[in-house]
């Protein structure tokens, strides 16, 4: 717009705007700000739409760098992946911070256990609905990770060169099978008693070593306190942390290996 200036004076607004500018310049040039905002970032200055400075922004930034840098069209489109692999990781979060929740007010042990679980129901502030929640994520986790593997398979996902990334997906089967199991012990019920004993019986006839695999699981000869606290540390550390470690690969290889796999 042409400048108003009249007698030499510069109109307030005009000058608070020149101000702003060079304020903003200023911040935008210090050096705080680029050690924040890397080379390619949207909010540095002189930034240039262009395919490679697009690159440094996904590159440079601690999120969008888990995504990668060009995506197929195919890829994106829900109804290819039904999101099922995400949904798995989501329900995978949800279980994490409703387990937390639980985990205030349980403890693991024979004469404690199942009386927890009955006062976390009925005296604990939104106690039912996040352990039904903990209760319906689980549930619908294996499902969810089922259906993602029959949808792997029915695209022929599995073959080179995303077969490592199958064979990684068939250990984090088993690891939430593995969480859903050593879960169903903790409220200390009937239920959850005679699965671990049919369950751990069953192992007892693992061959040659049968008695020590069913020795190992109980913590003893029969089921009891030790056993309960064995599998509370499975289900709350040891099994959640391993599979961590397999879904970081897991998500890392489907990125390596190109993204989400073509149509057939
Ligand atoms: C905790 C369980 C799992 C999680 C959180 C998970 C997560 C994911 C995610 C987010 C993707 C990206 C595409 C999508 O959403 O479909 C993916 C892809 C893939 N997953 Fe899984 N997954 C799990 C279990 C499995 C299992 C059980 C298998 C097979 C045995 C498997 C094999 C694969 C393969 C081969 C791909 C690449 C697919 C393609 O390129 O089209 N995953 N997974």
């Amino acid at each position: 717009m042409a400048s108003t200036n009249q007698g030499g004076k510069q109109p307030l607004l005009e000058k608070l705007q020149e101000q702003g500018a060079q304020l903003v310049d200023n911040v935008q040039g210090s050096q705080a700000w680029s050690s924040i905002f890397r080379p390619g970032s949207i909010f540095r200055k002189g930034y240039t739409d262009s395919p490679r400075n697009r690159s440094y922004v996904i590159m440079n930034s601690v999120l969008y760098h888990l995504h990668p840098v060009k995506v197929k069209r195919h890829a994106v489109k829900v109804s290819y992946t039904l999101c099922l692999g995400g949904l798995s990781f989501f329900l995978f979060l949800l279980l994490t911070v409703t387990g937390i929740f639980l985990m205030f007010f349980y403890r693991p042990t024979a004469a404690q256990a199942w009386d927890d679980i009955y006062t976390l129901q009925t005296s604990v502030t939104f106690g039912l609905l996040i352990r039904n929640m903990h209760r319906w994520a689980a549930h619908l986790m294996v499902l969810s990770v089922f259906l993602h593997m029959a949808r792997v398979f029915y695209h022929g996902a599995y073959k080179a060169p995303r077969e490592f990334n199958w064979v990684i997906g068939v250990i984090l089967l088993t690891l939430t099978l593995l969480l859903s199991f050593t879960g169903y012990l903790l409220p200390w019920d009937q239920l959850a008693l005679w699965a671990v004993t049919v369950g751990t019986n069953m192992m007892g006839f693992t061959p040659v070593f049968g008695n020590e695999v069913r020795f190992v699981l109980l913590g003893g000869t029969e089921i009891g306190t030790d056993t309960l606290l064995r599998w509370y540390v499975l289900h709350v550390l040891f099994v959640p942390f391993v599979t961590v470690i397999f879904m970081a690969i897991h998500f890392w290889r489907v990125r390596k290996d190109g993204g989400i796999s073509g149509p057939l």
